[in-house]
């Protein structure tokens, strides 16, 4: 469930936290109707299902509904997609919390998955959760509205996201950094990999699937690389500075691990402006579109003012 924002409204043309609380529920009245209670074995699924819908954002599924309507698509169509992005990122959680990783206890205002279940239990949840996104990606109704290129295209770029060129690679630059990043292209580059890939692939999915053309695609992508970054300076930032009740994780769970995070290399003031830089590359990059893109360009606002 989307929190409402504590400020007054955020800028741009619609209203984010209403566009964001609408389709969060929209996808998760779907991930229900295709990972139901009723699956089979139930074990796995109930473990599965107690990360999935503990809440969360769901940023990267509305992110591909908004870049699907950038390009003119109909985001009820390519839902399955949206769903996968969402599997591939509470599996991601759930291995980020575990205690060969982040060792946290708390992720969506709820225990972590390892906690309740135990730590070989949240792995097996994990793996099944990716597994289960390419099922849901390789979705038959959804790849009947597009053309098998762009639908293994889309496939692919999923996998290259989540992979080790990816999320993946990034997590263990992540723990690899242990409080030795000195410069801003390493830590760029851990950011750009552990967090940017999923969320930039999630706009450009829903553009591709949506039936945008080339150079629709490569806006998205640079928007989507610029809000990728700015989402990670600000997740670093609130966990400095953030309200653990409104965050549902733990604050200081980065200086507590000498992370390499934003705040660390540049101090508070530095890292707030580099975000709000970040977020201006990323509006420039929505030009191309006719209407500009107003989902996408009140998510970017949104992506740097939030509180949770
Ligand atoms: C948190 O992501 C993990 C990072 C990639 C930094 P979100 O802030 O999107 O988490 P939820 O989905 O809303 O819980
Ligand atoms: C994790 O980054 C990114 C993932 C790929 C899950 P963090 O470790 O900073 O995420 P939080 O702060 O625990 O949500
Ligand atoms: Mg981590
Ligand atoms: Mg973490
Ligand atoms: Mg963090």
């Amino acid at each position: 469930m989307v929190k409402m924002m504590s400020e007054a409204a955020l800028p741009g043309r619609i209203d984010a936290a209403a566009y964001l609380s609408t389709w969060a529920k929209r996808v998760e009245g779907e991930l229900d109707r295709l990972v139901p209670e009723s699956s089979e074995p139930p074990e796995i699924f109930e473990i599965m299902r107690y990360s999935l819908f503990a809440g969360g954002k769901r940023l990267r599924p509305v992110l591909c509904v908004a870049g699907c309507e950038a390009v003119g698509g109909n985001p009820e169509f390519i839902l399955p997609a949206a769903c996968a992005l969402e599997c591939i990122h509470s599996y991601s959680l759930i291995h980020d919390d575990l205690p060969a990783m982040d060792d946290d206890d708390l992720r969506r205002g709820v225990l972590t998955n390892h906690k309740v279940y135990g730590e070989a239990a949240a792995i097996l949840a994990g793996d099944g959760l990716q597994a289960l996104a390419f099922e849901l990606m390789a979705n038959e109704r959804m790849g009947a509205k597009v053309s098998p290129e762009r639908h293994v295209k889309a496939i692919r770029m999923v996998a290259d996201a989540a992979g080790a060129t990816g999320m993946v690679g990034g997590q263990l630059l992540d723990i690899r950094a242990n409080g030795r990043v000195s410069d801003v292209t390493h830590l760029e580059e851990i950011h750009r990999r552990k967090t940017g890939a999923l969320l930039r692939v999630s706009v450009c999915l829903g553009g591709l699937l949506g039936g945008g053309d080339e150079a629709q695609i490569t806006a998205l992508h640079v928007y989507g690389e610029k809000i990728g970054l700015a989402f990670q300076i600000v997740d670093d930032i609130l966990d400095v500075e953030g309200d653990e009740a409104l965050m549902g994780k733990p604050i200081g769970s980065d200086e507590g691990l000498n992370k390499a995070t934003y705040p660390a290399l540049y101090g508070m003031e530095k890292s707030k402006r580099l975000a709000r830089s970040t977020c201006e590359e990323a509006l420039q990059a929505l030009e191309i579109f006719p209407k500009n893109a107003p989902e996408l360009e009140s998510l970017a606002h949104f992506i740097i003012l939030r509180r949770f």
